[in-house]
């Protein structure tokens, strides 16, 4: 997702400047495995791209090797900063702390990861008002989507009473390939072979990608703290290559669905398959595509279609949240 993210602000710069009078300089990156740069002078995005592609380290281009994320960041106070370390669902670290360093410096931080959200949103938001500055996130679910800023700049007045989606790319794969007749172990392989699964896929086969993904919703759109933990869970394991055909033979399909709704004060969330008609919008989400349909007290079933994303797609959310973070929200505020 870094490298798309740079590949797009290279493949944009004339327009930023053009349309939105914005440039951009990269000052720093730091890495797990790839080593870190700082260069105030700006760095070669497409040459950190081509090198870290090819196995080497940022240290061999010009500027100065800072070690960890923090240490980079206390190096800065402007800018903007994009978190885009792997998940953590139990913690939300070492994001959460990346990104609280950098409200804390004065800058705004923009992430896809889901892990600050669902762990510190309530904190990092307060924290971000404070410091006159933005934490945005609109790529950590649906990808580049606009879901979080859909609701914050478009729907003024509407309550979102619950929701229900397909937001798990890898197991609506799985299941789209167990159709297709091969076997879960062969399906989970295949996702492993193009890179839509990670080496350990648990955290999508059982339903933890899209717990999380239900209470970052629950907690920034319905405004009641939820935790993956608190949500509902049950993965794909159960269902097996016989229930597949058997519901594909009677025109049905199996899907990883997440729900919530309100219930009085709170909001229960809900993650678990569930066997669908053909008529039921979701039916159709297949491959790696994901939708969501909210529903409001104001509008009939709104739903968002996200079709074969990539990291192109997040990376384009980021780059949307770079642009209101530098310039504000381009509809309501907020
Ligand atoms: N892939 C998507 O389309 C997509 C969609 C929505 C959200 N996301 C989220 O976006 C984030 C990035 O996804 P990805 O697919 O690009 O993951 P990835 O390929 O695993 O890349 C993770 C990056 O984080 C770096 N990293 C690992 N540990 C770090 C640490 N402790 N401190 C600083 N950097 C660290 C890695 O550096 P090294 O390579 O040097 O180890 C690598 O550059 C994840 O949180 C993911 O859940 C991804």
């Amino acid at each position: 997702v870094g490298r798309a993210l740079a590949q797009l602000l290279i493949r944009k710069r004339l327009e930023l400047r053009q349309r939105y009078d914005v440039a951009w300089r990269a000052v720093g990156i730091s890495t797990g495995s790839h080593g870190s740069l700082w260069s105030p002078d700006g760095i070669d995005l497409d040459q950190a791209c081509r090198l870290v592609e090819s196995g080497g380290r940022l240290e061999s281009l010009p500027g100065e090797p800072v070690g960890t994320p923090l240490a980079l960041l206390d190096r800065l106070d402007t800018g903007v900063m994009f978190e885009l370390s792997p998940v953590n669902y139990e913690t939300g670290q070492p994001a959460l702390g990346h990104i609280e360093r950098a409200l804390q410096r004065g800058l705004h931080a923009v992430t896809a990861n889901k892990g600050p959200v669902v762990h510190g949103a309530v904190l990092l938001s307060a924290l971000a008002r404070e410091q006159s500055v933005r934490f945005l996130f609109e790529s950590t679910v649906m990808d580049g989507a606009p879901i979080f800023s859909l609701w914050r700049e478009t729907l003024p007045a509407a309550e979102l009473r619950g929701f229900r989606g397909v937001l798990n790319s890898t197991t609506n794969m799985i299941l789209g390939l167990m159709e297709d007749g091969q076997s879960f172990e062969q399906a989970v392989s295949k996702a492993q072979a193009i890179g839509i699964a990670e080496t350990d896929p648990s955290g999508d086969i059982d339903g933890w990608d899209a717990s999380v993904k239900v209470a970052a919703l629950v907690s920034v759109l319905m405004g009641v703290p939820m935790t993956p933990q608190q949500v509902e869970r049950r993965g794909i394991r159960e269902i097996s290559l016989t229930d597949v055909q058997t519901a594909a033979g009677r025109g049905q399909r199996w899907k990883l669905v997440c729900e919530a709704q309100r219930q009085g004060k709170g909001v229960s969330g809900r993650v678990q398959p569930v066997l669908l008609q053909a008529e039921d919008p979701l039916y159709g989400v297949t491959g790696t595509s994901s939708a969501v349909t909210f529903l409001t007290d104001s509008l009939g079933p709104l739903t968002v279609l996200e079709q074969d994303p990539g990291p192109e797609t997040t990376a384009y959310g980021l780059l949307a949240d770079f642009l209101r973070a530098t310039l504000g929200d381009l509809g309501l505020g907020g």
